[in-house]
């Protein structure tokens, strides 16, 4: 019995080994193997035959039987990958598609420069403990201006000259000339202690230069607590330079004017591209300074304005220039770069 079993195998072995070398396609080599080893195959059906053989002729006939299974399982696995290249070739031969022929090119985009170095001034800011707060860029005048203590006759108004737009609410409206408006509306929402930063972009009716534009952006930063002073904004302001342009950047505060802050000062850095040597540089027309940002302690007409009392309350106040800070820490002369979208420059950072 067990001679015509091994014989069998060996017929099943032989057959399919022959049929499988001659298998022309997938699809006959699928069914090959379903003829073959699936559960209705030769050697299945063989398989059922060695319920009438005894334990040792089992024990003898079995790793045979596995023996030829592994085999032209092994041998299905290798042709069917033979076929497979041969198919693709076929398919490719009959088309005019050329795999030889390199890849089209694919430009891969990057941060605009402005927004790395957004980035790494509210990195900084957010590092000295403030959280991002938001406005709308079409601002009402009451926030751009009156709760900013800056009233319709002040000549601060003029300053900042913007372009107005008529609303059928017969409120007027503004596109925002700083980001000092979202002081107002954060203090309005939130009691102190607050520490905000608001970058975003502002409007202005200035002439385009090598540091002017009519759009621009800034940073307002605000923080309110008891006994905030003076010295705690010149602390923040110079440790957010120095983090900005390394330890050794120069800064300068000078005595200034804003109608929402008293004092006021505005805040310089040493000239990166001339240090003052060059009395022609575009960029700090010599004086060795370039202005940076306006600061000062917040006035307690804006706190009452916003339900906070100024003798319980202090706080700061800034709002910095994103692209002048920007130019310096990036080394760019000409704030026009940042919006000509020449890729020369915008690849280089
Ligand atoms: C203001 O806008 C005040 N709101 C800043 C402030 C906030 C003061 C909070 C006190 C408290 P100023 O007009 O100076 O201030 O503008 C601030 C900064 O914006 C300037 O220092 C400068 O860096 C930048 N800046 C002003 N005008 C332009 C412009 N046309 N183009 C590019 N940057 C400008």
């Amino acid at each position: 019995m067990i001679e015509q079993l091994k014989t069998k195998l060996n017929e099943i072995e032989n057959t399919y080994i022959s049929k499988l070398q001659n298998c022309a396609s997938s699809k006959d080599l699928q069914d090959l193997q379903v003829e073959s080893l699936g559960r209705k195959g030769a050697l299945t059906e063989l398989l059922k035959s060695l319920k009438d053989l005894s334990l040792e002729e089992k024990k003898a006939f079995g790793p045979l039987s596995n023996e030829v299974k592994n085999k032209l399982t092994a041998l299905f696995e290798e042709k069917a990958k033979v076929l497979e290249i041969e198919e693709i070739n076929k398919t490719l031969n009959a088309t005019d598609i050329d795999l030889t022929l390199p890849a089209f090119p694919f430009e891969k985009g990057k941060r605009h420069p402005l927004e790395i170095a957004k980035k790494r001034m509210t990195d900084i800011l957010k590092g000295l403990g403030f959280v991002w707060a938001q406005g709308p860029l079409v601002e009402d005048e009451y926030h751009n201006f009156d709760a900013l203590n800056i009233p319709a006759h002040h000549p601060a108004r003029d300053m900042q000259d913007t372009f107005f737009i008529k609303n059928t609410q017969k409120k007027d409206f503004v596109l925002r000339t700083h980001t000092s408006g979202v002081q107002i509306r954060t203090m309005q929402k939130q009691k102190p202690p607050i520490r905000i930063i608001a970058p975003g972009r502002v409007f202005r009716k200035d002439a385009l230069d090598a540091t002017h534009s009519p759009v621009f952006n800034q940073i307002e930063g605000l923080y309110i607590d008891k006994n905030v002073s003076l010295a705690d904004l010149k602390r923040d302001l110079t440790l957010f330079m120095k983090g900005l342009f390394g330890p050794k950047a120069q800064v300068r505060f000078r005595s200034s004017f804003f109608p929402f802050t008293e004092p006021s000062v505005e805040v310089d850095v040493k000239c990166v591209f001339c240090e003052g040597k060059n009395p022609t540089c575009p960029v700090c027309k010599g004086s060795g300074w370039k202005e940076m940002l306006g600061a000062g302690i917040v006035h307690p007409n804006v706190l009452r304005n916003c339900g906070i009392d100024p003798e319980v309350y202090s706080g700061y106040a800034f709002g910095m220039g994103v692209e002048r800070l920007a130019m310096f820490s990036l080394n760019i002369k000409d704030i026009r770069n940042f919006y000509d979208n020449d890729v020369r420059i915008l690849e280089q950072f």
